[in-house]
């Protein structure tokens, strides 16, 4: 009597929590991201959830390129996730006049780098750290220089965080990667993960001269708002580091081609950055593919699809990509 009526409230509780409610749906969730709460946090942080998946489902009953989906920011509002991971100060990325110079084409209908080859690290997680840039960074010369050297190494984002000050980067409160590399570059080289490993935090540079393993002999930047110059760079040569602007809709993106009405396109605007690593097109509609760094359960498996050749979001606002050296 007593196992079935333990059994009949374990039923319950769990027809009852999962996955019906939504609150089973926040506990599952604190669940898989090991979350943890007192009560009145908890309560907070319910009716934040619900409002999140209620856009969510409002969204995903709609006609778009993109769906959108619970994920590790679902229980935060956008203005806390935009103090912990994104770069919440304008930036300077205006390179007027950029010294790509594109080629006439004709180009490929779809690049994917990391099919090319042995030529793209594994998806990252910056943390709460507005450190996107270290990752953007990292992403771009660790392909460059495996493009060249045919070794795909695993960069520091640490460094950069810590020692990249002097080239108007700001570690957890921001930079730019044309910066960090003007930076690796000036600094002669970067170590790797391993020898100068993530901690999500500002701390105080470790550089060691013998330990660098990638250096950048030249920065590139191309031209504002030069889509193209970008798309030339990256069927001809490697992927390229960009910068763009991340609104609401953006944190609960699923899969698909995002695209948004809530996002500005000037240099002014840009507050995130990363890795453009091909591009490509679905249903008429063309998009580049970009590798971001809120971890490998974010998005499609840590990358995302968003719309070519109409500036989205400012990405063509600030992009560049490091010349190797040999
Ligand atoms: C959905 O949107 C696409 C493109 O905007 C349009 O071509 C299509 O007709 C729409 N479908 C529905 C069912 O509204
Ligand atoms: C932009 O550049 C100016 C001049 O070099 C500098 O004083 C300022 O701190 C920079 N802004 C950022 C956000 O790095
Ligand atoms: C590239 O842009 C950065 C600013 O984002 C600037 O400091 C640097 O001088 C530029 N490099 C070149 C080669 O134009
Ligand atoms: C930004 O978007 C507006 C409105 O769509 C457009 O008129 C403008 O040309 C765009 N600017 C840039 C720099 O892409």
């Amino acid at each position: 009597m007593k196992i079935l009526v333990v059994l009949i409230f374990a039923v319950y509780s769990v027809t009852s929590l999962y996955p019906f409610s939504e609150e089973g749906k926040l506990q599952l969730h604190l669940f898989s991201y090991n979350k943890e709460y007192d009560m009145e946090e908890y309560y907070h942080r319910l009716q934040i959830f619900i409002e999140n998946k209620r856009r969510i489902d409002y969204h995903n009953e709609g006609n778009h390129t993109f769906t959108m989906g619970l994920n590790q920011f679902s229980d935060l509002t956008f203005a806390e996730f935009r103090k912990y991971f994104l770069l919440t100060e304008p930036q300077n990325c205006s390179a007027t006049k950029g010294s790509h110079v594109s080629s006439n084409g004709p180009y490929p209908d779809s690049v994917d780098w990391r099919k090319k080859g042995h030529y793209v690290t594994a998806v990252k997680n910056q943390g709460p750290c507005g450190s996107c840039w270290t990752f953007s960074t990292t992403g771009c010369l660790e392909s460059v220089t495996a493009i060249a050297t045919g070794k795909l190494l695993q960069l520091s984002e640490q460094q950069l965080v810590d020692c990249a000050q002097a080239f108007n980067n700001h570690g957890c409160n921001g930079g730019l990667p044309s910066q960090a590399f003007e930076y690796i570059k000036y600094n002669k080289g970067i170590m790797t993960e391993d020898d100068y490993p993530y901690t999500a935090h500002d701390d105080t540079c470790k550089f060691k001269t013998d330990l660098a393993a990638a250096f950048v002999k030249d920065v590139v930047n191309i031209t504002k708002y030069d889509e193209m110059g970008m798309l030339d760079a990256v069927a001809r040569f490697n992927p390229v580091s960009l910068a763009y602007e991340v609104t609401s809709d953006f944190m609960h993106y699923d899969g698909g081609v995002y695209t948004s009405m809530e996002c500005h396109n000037t240099t002014d605007t840009v507050n995130h950055a990363v890795l453009a690593v091909g591009y490509g097109e679905e249903k008429g509609t063309p998009y580049w593919i970009v590798k971001n760094s809120w971890g490998s359960s974010w998005g499609m498996k840590g990358y995302f699809f968003i719309e070519r050749g109409k500036n989205m979001c400012g990405l063509a606002a600030c992009s560049s990509y490091p010349l190797p050296v040999l």
